[in-house]
């Protein structure tokens, strides 16, 4: 059992601290080591060949000097997986036989880890692939903030909190970059939704700009140094992401000192002269914008050449800092290698959530018993039920996804790890949703299919366990629009319902990417967890959980609420918007059918909770959740105990003592939030300012060391807009989850 016990030391810390900067180190950048010679190849370039590199080649390159050996960039999209070759002009697949990838797990999946060890060597793997694919370029992380859990996107992104996202974020840039393969941060910025993502107008207050959505941002860029930036579709403040002066020269290029390339998203830019004066260095993937109609208003003095030879220099900072692969290289080696996989499975391991895991007493008289993990003396007939058990999720939807010669589904990962000794019986269970099958079922949101649901209530009546994979899947979580609902699709709660009345010893799994109403499968079921979309080894990744060879460690990256109606931008109002004339489809399909994209339509977002994302929100209205930020069980029980803060250079450490004091060896991610219940300005109740995965032993207890960054402690002051640092004191808390914090301490700044 975790310590409940609540230990408040109050300790005198520095109070020097409140006068120094509140600026994140800057990491060495590495694009800065070519300036000579980017001014000597520019002397030689006509304005034409500088013009061409200011625009998409093709789907997925833009163009170098090759009369001058400069390459062009090549870019790998997705951020979980290097996508497929397209036919140079159009979302064709080229259907090779040298494109496969590895399917890493998905963003919110690598942020279940809260590690950023594997979110470095995700990045690492993703790039080791990217080379041998002839990639220079990633178009990854995604790392917008989950404002909404229902946004489509929410699979690829990683938290409703900042610092998660942010340090997450910092580790794969790194992995990526260390191993020579630039990233792009992507959508900057505040692409919290995909309905109308191609003219919805972000309104928001600077304080919730900075500390919340533009934080992850700023981190990759300064504490990683980013190479590239993806502008996004959407507006802020009454101007495209693709032509913002206030997001791309005054905070991206000013404040945060960025030296490297911003490349728009796919059709999302709208104008020629603003976008270039902005700051936007590439239109991708055409040349509406940014070739022709450039060239004119360079000729005709609309944009001065300083300007052109400007948006060049930051291209070929970074095409001179990626090795170009060449072309009869790239594509010629076998990609998906073991130590990618390797990679996959690691973070798939520690991704999983373990939400629920009741005792349950099937018979009167019997002692309670947790169902997990199976106890094999007991059990000997396992029923699996569900599509999800069988249903592959590399591809689906619309948008990004990876061709992958292996993808484990939860019902090979049982099979192959049960082999022969139990007897597994598989049912559909429930029709999944499929969006291509036209006509036939337009909503997930379908009644259980009657016969499907019989057939596995009977199997579940002879089974010692019932394993039920339930959730989403790539066509009911996808870009380009948002879910409508988090109720889960084709009947599965009634379906549960039903297998919990044939048989209580029911394990329901949950395979999303973001957070769904769990509330009949957690009250219906003894144990819950959830899987993610996770990745080519995510079967066998569960399948080591279920059978207890590995404990479960993940914790949640974003609340799971209890009801759409409780989530903050649905109960102020800002969101979903209602768009009167809603005939203009997503910015992205227009971009396949070669339409306009132009968006004359006005729709406001207006972030009326500021920054109550998430649990700040959940936590300052006392709104109850099914389970909150952080939260995540173990087979294992920690302790905590002995809280101590000693101060460092950066900030401070916070030592304290964690105990397994369990047999199973085990992971812990510890926590550290802070609370400034005595501040002179509006503050959330508590806010995440450090974390740690932590490797016990079965009865190892360890003392753990987590700095806090004085960086991280600083708020946006939007009368002098800058970072301060507010003295005073501050109250730490300490545990395994947002809700379980046992440790804490006073610190005076
Ligand atoms: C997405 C980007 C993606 C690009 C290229 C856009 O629709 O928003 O994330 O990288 O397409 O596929």
């Amino acid at each position: 059992m975790v310590n409940n016990h609540h230990q408040i030391i109050p300790l005198a810390v520095v109070a020097l601290m409140a006068t120094m900067t509140c600026s994140a180190q800057s990491y060495p950048t590495r694009l800065l080591e070519h300036e000579q010679q980017i001014e000597e190849i520019m002397k030689d370039m006509t304005l034409d060949e500088k013009i061409a590199m200011l625009h998409g080649k093709n789907m997925f390159s833009s163009a170098g000097i090759p009369r001058l050996g400069i390459a062009d960039m090549e870019y790998a999209d997705g951020p979980f997986g290097i996508r497929e070759e397209m036919e140079p002009h159009s979302w064709n697949p080229l259907h090779l036989e040298t494109d496969y990838a590895t399917f890493f797990p998905t963003g919110s999946a690598l942020a279940a880890t809260w590690s950023t060890e594997w979110a470095y060597n995700y990045g690492r793997g993703m790039s080791r692939e990217a080379r041998l694919r002839g990639k220079d370029m990633i178009l990854g992380p995604a790392m917008n903030i989950q404002r909404v859990p229902t946004g489509g996107r929410t699979y690829e992104y990683l938290s409703e909190d900042p610092l998660l996202s942010g340090a997450l974020a910092v580790a794969y840039t790194r992995g990526s970059q260390d191993d020579g393969t630039a990233v792009c941060l992507k959508h900057y910025a505040l692409n919290n939704q995909e309905d109308y993502r191609g003219f919805v107008d972000v309104h928001i207050s600077d304080r919730a700009m900075y500390e919340i959505y533009l934080r992850p941002f700023e981190m990759a860029v300064r504490e990683a140094d980013a190479w590239a930036l993806m502008a996004a579709y959407n507006k802020v403040r009454g101007r495209w992401c693709s032509e913002n002066e206030l997001l791309l020269n005054t905070i991206l290029r000013k404040q945060w000192g960025f030296p490297g390339m911003v490349i728009s998203d796919w059709g999302g830019v709208h104008s020629t002269v603003d976008a270039v004066t902005a700051g936007m260095n590439v239109e991708m993937p055409g040349n509406r914008f940014m070739g022709q109609a450039l060239l004119d208003s360079v000729k005709a003095g609309k944009v001065s050449e300083e300007v052109i030879n400007q948006r060049v220099r930051e291209i070929l900072r970074v095409r001179l800092t990626v090795e170009p692969i060449a072309k009869e290289i790239a594509n010629s080696k076998p990609v998906g290698n073991p130590e990618e996989m390797a990679i996959a499975l690691e973070v798939a391991r520690r991704s999983i959530v373990l939400l629920k895991n009741e005792e349950c007493s099937a018979k009167k008289g019997q002692d309670g018993e947790k169902l997990l993990p199976i106890d094999f003396k007991r059990v000997k007939r396992i029923l699996v039920v569900g599509e999800n058990a069988v249903t592959k999720m590399a591809l689906g939807g619309v948008g990004a996804g990876v061709k992958t010669r292996q993808e484990i589904t939860p019902l090979e990962g049982l099979q192959k790890a049960l082999d022969g000794k139990i007897n597994i019986t598989y049912v559909q269970g429930y029709k999944s949703f499929d969006r291509s099958s036209r006509g036939k079922r337009q909503s997930p949101q379908q009644p259980a299919d009657a016969q499907l649901l019989e057939e596995a209530v009977k199997a579940a009546k002879n089974a010692d366990l019932v394993l039920f994979f339930a959730g989403d899947n790539r066509e009911v979580e996808t870009e380009g629009s948002d879910r409508k609902s988090i109720t889960l699709p084709s009947g599965q709660d009634e379906l549960a319902q039903a297998l919990a009345k044939a048989n209580k010893r029911l394990v329901t799994v949950i395979v999303a990417g973001g957070p769904v109403d769990v509330s009949t499968v957690s009250e219906v079921s003894a144990a819950l967890l959830v899987s993610w979309f996770n990745g080519s080894m995510g079967g066998q990744a569960i399948a080591e959980v279920l059978t207890g060879d590995v404990s479960p460690s993940g914790k949640l990256p974003m609340t799971w609420p209890k009801k759409l109606e409780d989530v903050p931008a649905y109960a102020t109002g800002s969101f979903p918007q209602q768009v009167n004339n809603d005939n203009q489809g997503d910015i992205f399909v227009g971009l396949t059918r070669n339409q306009s994209n132009d968006r004359r339509q006005q729709l406001v977002a207006n972030y009326a909770e500021e920054s109550l994302v998430g649990y700040r929100w959940y936590d300052a209205k006392k709104v109850a959740v099914a389970y909150p930020f952080g939260y995540g069980l173990s087979y294992a029980q920690f302790q905590y105990s002995g809280i101590s803060v000693k101060p460092t250079v950066e900030g401070f450490d916070v030592n304290f003592t964690l105990a397994n004091t369990s047999g199973v060896d085990a992971e812990e991610v510890v926590q550290v939030y802070v609370s400034r219940p005595l501040s002179h300005i509006e503050r959330p109740e508590k806010e995440l300012k450090a974390f740690k995965r932590v490797v016990l032993k079965g009865g190892e207890s360890q003392k753990v060391t987590v700095p806090v960054r004085r960086t991280d402690l600083c708020h946006w002051d939007e009368a002098a807009q800058t970072w301060m640092l507010e003295p005073g004191t501050i109250t730490l808390k300490v545990g395994g989850s947002s809700d379980n914090l046992p440790l804490s301490a006073e610190v005076v700044i």
